[in-house]
């Protein structure tokens, strides 16, 4: 089948999208109010662009009724200036998703979801303390596009949970940490536990060696 995403509704182009960009990450977004009014919300339009310097970036589509404001994740954030990437792993799964339901800003999810925070070490905004790894982040830039925005983080600080980090490189223990991914929607999520491949990067003079052997 053949989409003319030019030309079609945004939710086509969501379930689309949200259905072949995937897996995706999942941040778990804690941020305040200027008056210090704490929120948590899950995002997968989420990922890293940049590490000199380090920036993730992620997508926030404006709420869909009945006035398409920004939700408060992205009021907050151009407010103060300060969100924390909190990381989805298996174990907060379910926490994750009731942050997703569409509370009142007065309502505050992150005691409704059974979380609780501890203070960062950069920014205002604390980190969950369930979460076994956390990015601080600074806006570093919010680009408005139709009915949402794309927010740029300066990531200032990482935490991860002294286990799953190897400080050789440093390197995360992926394998361990059991990280979850979102799919098309739908309430479909992947995990990461024991679903590893090995795909070694060839240097080129192998692949050379291979292909002059036969074998590529
Ligand atoms: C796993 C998951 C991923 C989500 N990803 C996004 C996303 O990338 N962009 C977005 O605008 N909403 C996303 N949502 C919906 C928001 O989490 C939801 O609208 C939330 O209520 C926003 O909260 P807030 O108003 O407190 O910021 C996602 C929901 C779930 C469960």
């Amino acid at each position: 089948m053949e989409f003319d995403l030019e030309n079609a509704a945004a939710g086509v182009a969501y379930k689309l999208l949200i259905g072949l960009v995937a897996p995706r990450p999942i941040a778990l977004i804690t941020s305040m109010d200027e008056h210090g009014q704490l929120n948590a919300a899950p995002f997968s339009a989420y990922n890293y662009f940049s590490v000199d310097p380090p920036i993730v970036g992620i997508g926030v589509t404006n709420r869909s009724e009945p006035k398409h404001e920004p939700k408060d994740t992205a009021r907050n954030i151009r407010r103060t200036g300060e969100f924390v990437v909190n990381v989805v792993t298996e174990d907060i799964a379910d926490k994750m998703n009731i942050c997703a339901t569409d509370f009142p800003a007065e309502m505050n999810e992150v005691e409704l979801a059974g979380f609780t925070t501890i203070p960062s070490t950069r920014v205002r905004v604390p980190r969950l303390a369930e979460a076994h790894a956390a990015l601080e982040c600074r806006e570093h830039a919010t680009i408005e596009v139709g009915r949402g925005r794309i927010i740029l983080g300066r990531v200032v600080a990482a935490y991860v949970e002294d286990r799953f980090v190897d400080p050789k490189g440093p390197y995360i223990l992926a394998e361990e940490l059991h990280a979850i991914g979102r799919m098309n929607g739908l309430g479909n999520y992947v995990r990461t536990r024991d679903a590893f491949i090995q795909i070694p990067r060839i240097p080129l003079a192998d692949w050379k060696k291979n292909r002059d052997d036969g074998n590529a």
